[in-house]
């Protein structure tokens, strides 16, 4: 697709800068997730105590919702280095003992994208999570034997969208998995109050509050959705982002009172008035909006999934009553 997405939950060129400025650094810092802040926040004081290495750790969600900047607030508790590479960056076994190479005892290592290390590399490291060592192969042809490296103790970090892609044997030694949910509302919200101040606009909170209505439960998408409403307000108005500002600004920029873009809507439409309701493959699916079948189970289906517009069944994905609703279309019972 030519046109860039404002509700794109994937990292974009200009949110860098931004992701650096608005990232917590600590897990007080860190807004929602309770129930995974809570358990890390045990096993990184045990580990700090018996000053060892935390376990490694495997955090699985959606794009866009913390796993970078959860993975370098564990390494900010446990005061211990931060190195980071991704599953794509790596090619080859060697690829993967060189960042290896690198740690000093005690670091996190962030894999992102784990799911997608090539799997001779992964086998890498079974035996550099499980006992700190890696077998690198050391001549040519019959004299070729394998040598043993050891490395310091150090702290995995994997993220990755789809848990259920990991190898078994990959998944198995990870000692902690967090699971990150999309965020309420409020959590929301106060995130992008905190963004707010960050970027010195003043917004109001009921402005706040239709930000967070239409950030598909993603912080990314919050703080992204943030910098344009603050931009139109500077520039249309006197740079206070109320209710009135926000909405004006999001149905310019085509993001409906759920936080649909017109993409979604297409896909629902599609659904709905080519095949009945469903049920549709995904492939079809992906043709009808010109997409990737992988860029629609990832970044489009899971929010609609979570508003209860779409579901999955074992003959493919169905538009439910409640997206018949939203988009104002008479519904008609569709056979599963
Ligand atoms: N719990 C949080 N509290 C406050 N801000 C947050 C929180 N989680 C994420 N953010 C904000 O959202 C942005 C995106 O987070 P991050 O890059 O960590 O997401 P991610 O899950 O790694 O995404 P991806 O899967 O696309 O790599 C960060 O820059 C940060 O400002
Ligand atoms: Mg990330």
């Amino acid at each position: 697709m030519e046109e860039e997405r404002i509700v794109d939950n994937s990292l974009q060129k200009d949110d860098e800068l931004l992701e650096l400025s608005l990232r917590p650094q600590t897990l007080k810092q860190y807004i929602g997730q309770s129930k995974v802040k809570e358990e890390l926040a045990i096993y990184i004081t045990a580990a700090k105590t018996r000053q060892e290495a935390l376990d490694h750790v495997l955090l699985y969600g959606p794009p866009g919702l913390g796993k970078t900047t959860l993975a370098k607030v564990i390494a900010n508790e446990m005061a211990v280095g931060f190195k980071t590479t991704s599953g794509p960056a790596i090619e080859k076994p060697g690829d993967l003992v060189a960042v290896l190479n690198e740690l000093e005892p005690g670091d996190v290592l962030f894999i992102d994208e784990i799911h997608r290390l090539p799997r001779v590399a992964e086998e890498v490291l079974y035996s550099a999570m499980e006992d700190f060592y890696v077998d690198i192969m050391v001549g040519q042809g019959p004299t070729a034997h394998p040598v043993r490296f050891p490395l310091p103790p150090f702290t995995l970090v994997g993220a990755t969208t789809r848990a259920g892609m990991l190898a078994k044997p990959l998944r198995d030694r990870f000692g902690i998995v967090s699971h990150l949910s999309y965020y309420t509302e409020s959590d929301l919200t106060t995130i992008l109050m905190r963004s707010a101040t960050i970027f010195n606009t003043q917004l109001m909170t009921a402005g706040a509050h239709e930000l967070a209505r239409r950030s598909r439960g993603t912080p990314r998408i919050a703080n992204r959705l943030l910098k344009r409403v603050r931009d139109y307000a500077e520039v249309k108005g006197n740079g206070i982002v109320d209710q009135e500002v926000a909405m004006t600004a999001l149905a310019l920029l085509g993001v409906d009172s759920v936080g649909l873009d017109q993409v979604d809507q297409k896909l629902l439409h599609a659904i709905i008035e080519l095949y009945h309701g469903g049920p549709v493959g995904l492939s079809t699916i992906a043709v009808n909006i010109s997409e990737e079948t992988e860029t629609v189970e990832d970044m489009y289906e899971p929010y609609l999934i979570q508003l209860g517009f779409l579901k999955r069944t074992a003959r493919g994905r169905m538009a439910t009553a409640k997206a018949y609703a939203h988009l104002g279309l008479p519904f008609t019972e569709a056979e599963e």
